[in-house]
C-alpha cells in the first residue's frame, strides 16, 4: 500500500463521479444514454472570446505573466464588479483562480483555523463540504425545506450563528435545486450578517447571469458598503461564458484576504493561463459577451420552464420551480421501497433509484445524497429540448414500472 497523506481520506469519493462514469461506460458501449448530468453549458464559447486567445498566443502570450494575472485582466474584472453588481472593488480587491473552485479552496485555505464552523444551507454544491474539510474547518448544515423553496430564513441564520463560526456560504441561483434569492430575501439575510461582523460571507454568484422569470439578480455585498468588509464574492467564466474547460474563476474581497490568497497561489500554481487572461477580459469588456450570455439565458429559461412542467407532471413526484442556473430537484422519494416490477433489489435512495434509472431506463441523473439530500435527484437542462423530451419520457415509463 503505497502512504498516502490522512488529508486524503477526509475527502468522500464522488458518487457523482461514479454514476459519470458508468454512463460514460454505457455510452461507449454503443447504449443511447440520455445525460442530464452535466454541470456544463451545451454552447460553444463564444467566437470572440477564441478569437482573443487565439490572437495572444500569435503575439507569444506564452511565457509566464504577473501573478495571479496581468493587470488589463485585473481592471476588467474590478470594474464588472462596480458596474454590473454595484461592488465598490478596486484592483486591488481582485484575485483569479483556476475556476471558481480553485478560488474557493485557496480562499477556505487562507481563512479557516482548525475547528473553524462554516455554515453552509443545504441543498449544497458537492465540493463545499469536501474543500471545508481538507482546509481544517467544521461543517455545520443549514438545512433548507423544500417548501420553503430551499431558501434560508433570517431566523435561522441568526440561530446557526455561534462562537465558532466563521464562514457562511450563499450560492443564489443554486446548483443543485435552481433556486435564488429574491433581492428583498437576499437583504433580509445580509442584515443578519451585519448583526455579526465577525462572520465572513462566501457569496458564490456563478450562476448570476442564468435567472429566469424576470428575477432580479443583486450580489450580497452591494446592500451595504459595509458589507464589502466582510464578504468575499466569487465567480468565473465557465457557466455564464460556456468555458467551463478553460478554468477562469474570479473573487472580489478586502486586500487582506486577497493578499493572503496571492501569496499561496504564488507558491502552488502562480497565475491562470496566460493566453487565456486577454480572453477572459475580453468575455467582460466586449458587449457581444452580454449579448450572446443572453442569449443562452433564454434558452436554458425555456428548456427550465419544460423540464420542470414536465417533471412535476409525473406521479408522486415534487419539484421546486428552478429560478436560475441550469438546474431541476424534483424529491422522488415517493419511490422509495418500490422494486421493478415488484421484483429486485428494492430503491432505497437516490443513489439506489439513479443506478435503477440508468440501467433499466438509461437516463443519467445525479443523486442528491453529495448535497445533503438523499430524497431528491439533480436533472441539467443544458441539454436540447429533444434531449429533454426523450429522458423525460423514459423515465415517465420507468416509473410506472416500480410497484
Ligand atoms: C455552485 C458552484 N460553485 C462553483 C463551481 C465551480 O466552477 P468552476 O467550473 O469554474 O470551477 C460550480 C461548478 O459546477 C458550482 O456549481
Amino acid at each position: 500500500m503505497f502512504p498516502l497523506a490522512e488529508r486524503v481520506s477526509l475527502v468522500s469519493d464522488s458518487i457523482t463521479l461514479a454514476v459519470t462514469a458508468r454512463a460514460k461506460a454505457m455510452k461507449k458501449a454503443g447504449i443511447d444514454v440520455v445525460g442530464f448530468g452535466a454541470g456544463e453549458p451545451d454552447f460553444d464559447t463564444p467566437a470572440f472570446i477564441k478569437d482573443a486567445a487565439k490572437a495572444a498566443l500569435d503575439k507569444g502570450m506564452t511565457k509566464y505573466t504577473a501573478a495571479p494575472c496581468e493587470p488589463e485582466l485585473k481592471a476588467a474584472i474590478a470594474d464588472k464588479f462596480n458596474r454590473e453588481n454595484g461592488l465598490a472593488y478596486l484592483p486591488e480587491n481582485i484575485t483569479t483562480g483556476a475556476g471558481g473552485k480553485h478560488c474557493l479552496y485557496m480562499a477556505f485555505m487562507a481563512i479557516l483555523n482548525p475547528g473553524d464552523e462554516v455554515l453552509i444551507p443545504s441543498p449544497y454544491w458537492v465540493s463545499y463540504p469536501e474543500q471545508v474539510k481538507l482546509a481544517g474547518g467544521v461543517n455545520k448544515i443549514l438545512r433548507g425545506e423544500e417548501k420553503n423553496g430551499f431558501k434560508i430564513a433570517p431566523q435561522q441564520l441568526e440561530a446557526a450563528i455561534g462562537p465558532k463560526t466563521k464562514v457562511l456560504i450563499l450560492n443564489s441561483p443554486s446548483n443543485p435545486a435552481g433556486h435564488a434569492y429574491t433581492p428583498e430575501e437576499l437583504r433580509a439575510l445580509a442584515q443578519v450578517a451585519l448583526n455579526h461582523p465577525r462572520l465572513i460571507v462566501f457569496s458564490d454568484e456563478i450562476y448570476e447571469k442564468l435567472v429566469f422569470d424576470g428575477l432580479k439578480f443583486a450580489s450580497f455585498a452591494s446592500f451595504d458598503p459595509k458589507l464589502l468588509d466582510q464578504t468575499l464574492t466569487f465567480n468565473c467564466h465557465s457557466k455564464s461564458f460556456a468555458m467551463t474547460g478553460w478554468r477562469i474563476g474570479y473573487i472580489g474581497g478586502p486586500t487582506p484576504v486577497i493578499d493572503a490568497i496571492n501569496k499561496l497561489q504564488s507558491q502552488i500554481n502562480s497565475h491562470i493561463t496566460s493566453f487565456c487572461q486577454p480572453a477572459a477580459a475580453a468575455a467582460l469588456t466586449d458587449p457581444r459577451g452580454a449579448e450572446s450570455v443572453e442569449q443562452m439565458r433564454q434558452q436554458f429559461e425555456k428548456r427550465g420552464h419544460h423540464m420542470w412542467e414536465r417533471l412535476s407532471a409525473l406521479p408522486n413526484v415534487t419539484c421546486v420551480k428552478p429560478q436560475g442556473a441550469f438546474y431541476c430537484f424534483p424529491n422522488i422519494s415517493a419511490y422509495f421501497g418500490k422494486a421493478i416490477s415488484g421484483s429486485g433489489p428494492n430503491i432505497t435512495d437516490a443513489i439506489s433509484f439513479s443506478s435503477a434509472l440508468l440501467e433499466h431506463a438509461h437516463v443519467a441523473v445525479v443523486p442528491g445524497n453529495d448535497s445533503g439530500f438523499a430524497t431528491h435527484v439533480r436533472l441539467s437542462f443544458a441539454t436540447s429540448m429533444e434531449q429533454i423530451d426523450k429522458g423525460l419520457d423514459r423515465m415517465a415509463e420507468f416509473l410506472k414500472t416500480l410497484t
